[in-house]
């Protein structure tokens, strides 16, 4: 079973032909209402390409954003038994797109700042358990969590996104609650900050935190695919497609999703890695977190095309 614990938006997005710098104006032609949450999208990735069971426990508000985000993972196969509904508005995200397909988001976080380990019921905390975390709900509910999930022999996938303020006290108490540790480049130089380095690369990062952490650390690097270090000093890597990205936003959400999904079911790391960067790469070719992201057939046949 795949846990996610996480967080749920609605992202409204606006595509630009600049992202905005401080003090700076710019203007859209509109904007769209569409889902997201980087804990709803990696749930719906990874419920998109897996046979096994996807829940989420997260929060939203009493409202028509919170209702359409939770019609939304039922119809992508996510359960939502356990989503808790409050009186904290739903979590919103206010995300400009620009002309190369990169964004700035910027996220009010409503319902999910309420989001507690108490959320979670026991029946889904067991050794057959992948939960899947990230950093857009409390932290201490996020560890909380990891650990109940461990001390019943599951595993844990942590995506470290957004990279928020953390110490480094905070930051070792993730990783050794960690399994799997995702990060982007910024996510890896923040958290390789954080153990006292600085490193000349992504890749020296990514051993770095595998080898001080004890943990796998995957790093995901756009156009250049992802790798995984292992705490032994194994490494892997997976190119991406070579496509033109309409909207990055959700990419790395679908990598973590389909990693999740494809460890859960038992597959090689460098299998599912592989698999990861090419969902990645297909994520970004739609508009929005959630569109692009494919489903099992359109994965393999991809993986079939080859990159
Ligand atoms: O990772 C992309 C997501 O980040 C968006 O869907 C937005 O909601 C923010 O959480």
């Amino acid at each position: 079973m795949i846990l996610v614990f996480g967080s749920i938006n609605m992202d409204l997005v606006a595509s630009v032909a600049a992202i905005p710098r401080p003090g700076e104006t710019v203007l859209s032609r509109g904007y769209r209402t569409l889902f997201g949450g980087k804990g709803a999208n990696q749930a719906v990735a990874a419920a998109r390409v897996s046979a096994d069971t996807v829940a989420m426990v997260a929060r939203v508000g009493r409202d028509g954003f919170g209702e359409a985000c939770l019609a939304n993972l039922k119809e992508n196969g996510v359960v939502i038994d356990h989503v808790v509904t409050g009186e904290d508005p739903t979590g919103c995200a206010f995300i400009a797109v620009d002309a190369v397909g990169e964004n700035a988001i910027t996220v009010a976080s409503g319902a999910n700042g309420a989001v507690s380990t108490a959320d979670l019921p026991d029946v889904l905390v067991s050794a057959d358990t992948l939960a899947v975390m990230q950093m857009e709900v409390p932290l201490e509910a996020s560890l909380a969590t990891a650990r109940r999930v461990r001390a019943a022999g599951g595993r844990v996938i942590w995506n470290f996104a957004p990279a928020t303020d953390l110490s480094a006290s905070e930051l070792a108490e993730v990783l050794a609650a960690t399994d799997i540790f995702i990060v982007n480049e910024h996510e890896a130089m923040t958290a390789v900050g954080l153990l006292g380095a600085a490193p000349p690369s992504l890749e020296e990062a990514a051993r770095i935190i595998a080898a001080e952490g004890r943990v796998t650390c995957v790093a995901t690097a756009g156009a250049a695919g992802a790798i995984a270090f292992g705490p032994e000093g194994t490494r892997h890597h997976a190119a991406a497609l070579d496509i033109r990205p309409v909207d990055t936003t959700g990419a790395g959400d679908t990598f973590v999703g389909i990693l999740a999904a494809e460890v859960a079911a038992g597959s090689a790391l460098i299998d599912a890695l592989r698999l990861a960067s090419i969902g990645a790469s297909l994520a970004c070719l739609k508009v929005g977190a959630q569109a692009g992201m494919p489903t099992r057939a359109e994965l393999e046949a991809q993986a079939r095309a080859g990159v």
